[in-house]
């Protein structure tokens, strides 16, 4: 056992700080290993209730943009099609870009020839004239969609006119000023006055896909409405509430539309 030398007259040191356990960032995750089959058996390979009204809000929002022959993008695609989808008749061009390589390569294979378990997805869009007149989605996708492995963190300033980021803020750290940034990321890759749409969890404390857990940031609804309004205007906010919560740790889903402002400002603008 030590012992304090005789004499000495020193004071003992003050104790370290406790050492608190740094929340993943997103850097910290291993996003190779996300694994894009299990993601989709779990989440998309029945259209949920929930799926199925954003998806609708989404079309309706689109539809009513005037948006036409336009460079659309979907950020953090994953293993979701829908988001790609609902931009598919306004689009000469959808970049879907994940950091995932594992995604990327998903991407890729579902871009060239997608799955029948998304056309239910599509047959929600067709509900709609303006999708209905759009006869080949799949060909369509085919053509325009372009799979980019990119980070939201790294995109390019006002590149897209217009855009969608599903489930990714809120999932890709539990940072929450990164959740703040990638938000603000997106909306800032949009040419001033584009339509989006954002959808987040509400109240995520992570998720599991397949064997593994990935982090999230347990979003509350102000806070997200105040990080997207500091970007866009002309924002509506709708709320998905089911009980009991169909995806693990979350109790509800948000969509945002709106469109971004000239010159993105941060939360901290008011
Ligand atoms: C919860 S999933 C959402 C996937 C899909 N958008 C959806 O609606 O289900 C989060 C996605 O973000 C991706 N991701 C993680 N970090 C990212 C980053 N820095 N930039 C872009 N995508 C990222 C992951 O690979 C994963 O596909």
């Amino acid at each position: 056992m030590a012992s304090t030398p005789a004499g000495g007259g020193c004071e003992s040191p003050a104790p370290p700080p406790p050492i608190r356990p740094s929340l993943p960032s997103n850097a910290d995750v291993e996003w190779d290993r996300f694994d894009p089959q299990a993601y989709v058996r779990h989440n998309y390979a029945v259209l949920r209730d929930d799926d199925r009204e954003i998806l609708r809000r989404t079309r309706d929002f689109f539809a009513d943009a005037e948006l036409a022959d336009a460079d659309c993008v979907d950020v953090g695609s994953g293993a979701n099609l829908y988001p790609a989808l609902s931009l598919l008749p306004f689009a000469r061009r959808v970049d879907l870009c994940d950091w995932s390589t594992s995604n990327v390569n998903w991407l890729r294979t579902q871009v060239a020839g997608y799955d029948e378990l998304w056309d239910p997805y599509w047959q929600v869009c067709a509900e709609h004239p303006t999708y209905a007149a759009l006869t080949d989605p799949r060909g369509r996708l085919a053509r325009v969609g372009r799979v980019l492995r990119a980070s939201v963190f790294d995109v390019p300033r006002h590149a897209w006119d217009a855009g969608t980021m599903f489930f990714v803020a809120c999932s890709i750290s539990a940072d929450r000023i990164e959740a703040e940034q990638a938000i603000g990321r997106f909306l800032d890759a949009l040419r001033p006055h584009s339509p989006f749409a954002v959808a987040v969890m509400l109240g995520s404390h992570g998720y599991s896909v397949g064997p593994r857990t990935f982090p999230a940031v347990a979003l509350q609804r102000a806070e997200v409405v105040a990080g997207i309004t500091a970007g866009a205007y002309e924002l509506n906010v709708h709320e998905v509430r089911l009980t009991p919560p169909l995806r693990d740790g979350y109790v509800g889903m948000l969509l945002a539309t709106g469109r971004t402002r000239g010159r993105a400002r941060r939360w901290s603008d008011g």
